[in-house]
């Protein structure tokens, strides 16, 4: 017999998660004991198969075979300093924690990120970079390195040159010992470039180190990896359906695919409109020509790895197989954390995200045959079982700390 009390708390259980069913999916009375396990979403077997796929978390990740500090300690702190230090901009009055601030999850909240001058683009995150193949929204560097070049020398971000960089960790007794214990050498007195390049490579050892934490999502995903009884999971049934819908008929798995839900390759999803100067930003397109325009991209002098590795999807970026205005694919880890959302900026909530797939065919984008396109036409419910998957991706909890590595000596 169930005494009343038992059963009143019971109720007031319920109702406190029918009101926040995303807090729920981390509660363990998430699912009511007496609701029949029959009620709750099943999971075939090669459904379960594709939820096993975007884990475990954290993935394990290869070093950066271009960059010869990637893992490297000395580097890692030489990085994390140069990434706080506002003296590496032309003005020396930004860094790059100005737009990518360590408590919003390495971005900033802005519909486009502001530095020395307005960029056309939203901050995307640093989490979970390590391992990457394409970085920036269109690609235009095939290595964080590189990457980490572009945003000091873009006069709307840093707006520094490769001498001001060079002359900045020559003359800094701090930077140069740092910069002799990360790479073996003092900086270069003469080759302004080569300390510059190294100067990425380090700040790329650092964010290297970013990965986001567990969250509900992958608690659900390692029981389904033990076989445990669906009693024992403590994972939202909302968040279940979502997840349903996410890997089925969706198609979202299709794009975000694997531990960081992202495949890294380019889509046109029309998710963002922005055009800066009344022209539209042709993306993908855009960013093969600086690709392969660049010196600092794999072909060139400073990837580290001689023997040629990791190069191939460089040599084989062609325009030819690229539409206009597609963008890469974003992880959807901690999203809750990162609004507004697109490579625009423009879209400020994860439910207007979801509106926006409800009215396209995400199976066809992905095959970039948008004539055969049929709408999906999620229902109101299963778009707020959508929003709820979502966020069940995220964790409130950052990690990452500053470190005082002390003095260079
Ligand atoms: C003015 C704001 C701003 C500053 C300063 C800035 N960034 Fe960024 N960052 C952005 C924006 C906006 C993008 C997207 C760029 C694009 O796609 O064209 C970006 C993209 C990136 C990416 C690619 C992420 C991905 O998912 O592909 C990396 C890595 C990065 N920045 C690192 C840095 C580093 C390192 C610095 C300092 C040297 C820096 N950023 C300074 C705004 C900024
Ligand atoms: C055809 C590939 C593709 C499919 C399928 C796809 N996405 Fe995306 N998704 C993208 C691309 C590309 C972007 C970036 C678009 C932009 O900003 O222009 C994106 C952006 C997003 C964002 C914004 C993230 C951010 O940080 O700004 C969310 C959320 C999202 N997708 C969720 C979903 C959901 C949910 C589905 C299934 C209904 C889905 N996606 C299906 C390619 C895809």
């Amino acid at each position: 017999m169930i005494s009343n009390t038992r059963r009143l708390t019971l109720t007031v259980s319920r109702m406190a998660c029918a009101a926040v069913s995303a807090a729920c999916a981390m509660l363990p009375w998430a699912s009511s004991a007496n609701e029949s396990v029959a009620a709750k979403p099943h999971f075939t077997d090669s459904e379960i198969s594709i939820i096993l796929s975007h884990g475990p978390w954290p993935a394990p990740a290869p070093l950066d075979s271009t960059n010869r500090v990637s893992g490297k300690q000395e580097a890692i702190e030489f990085g994390t300093r140069l990434f706080f230090d506002q003296r590496l901009s032309g003005p020396g009055t930004k860094s790059c924690a100005s737009c990518h601030v360590p408590e919003r999850n390495w971005t900033d909240n802005l519909r486009r990120g502001v530095g020395v001058g307005e960029l056309d683009r939203n901050t995307p995150t640093l989490m979970n970079l390590i391992a990457g193949r394409w970085y920036g929204w269109d690609g235009a560097a095939d290595s964080l390195w590189f990457q980490s070049l572009r945003p000091i020398l873009d006069k709307r971000e840093l707006a520094a040159t490769p001498r001001h960089v060079a002359q900045l960790v020559r003359n800094d007794n701090e930077m140069s010992c740092r910069y002799r214990k990360a790479f073996g050498a003092a900086p270069s007195p003469t080759d302004d470039e080569t300390v510059f390049v190294n100067v990425g490579k380090a700040l790329a050892a650092f964010q290297e180190t970013l990965t986001s934490g567990r969250t509900p999502f992958d608690q659900f995903r390692d029981a389904l990896a033990r076989a445990a009884s669906p009693s024992s999971w403590r994972y939202s049934e909302p968040a279940q359906r979502g997840l349903k819908i996410f890997i089925g008929k969706g198609g979202c798995t299709h794009c975000h695919t694997g531990p960081n839900f992202t495949s890294g390759e380019f889509f046109n999803t029309g998710l963002s409109r922005f055009a800066p100067q009344g022209k539209p930003d042709p993306g993908r397109l855009a960013g093969i020509r600086q690709l392969l325009e660049s010196r600092f991209n794999l072909l060139g002098p400073y990837n580290d790895d001689k023997a040629g590795a990791g190069t191939a999807h460089t040599r084989h970026a062609s325009l030819e197989k690229t539409n206009f205005g597609e963008f890469k694919v974003p992880s959807l880890r901690n999203l809750m954390l990162t609004s507004p959302y697109g490579r625009d900026g423009l879209v400020d909530t994860l439910a207007e995200v979801v509106r926006h797939y409800t009215g396209l065919d995400p199976v066809r984008l992905h095959a970039k045959d948008r004539q055969l396109a049929k709408p999906l036409n999620l229902s109101a419910s299963e778009q707020s079982d959508l929003v709820v998957f979502l966020e069940s991706l995220s964790t409130f909890s950052n990690p990452w700390r500053p470190e005082d590595g002390g003095r260079c000596d």
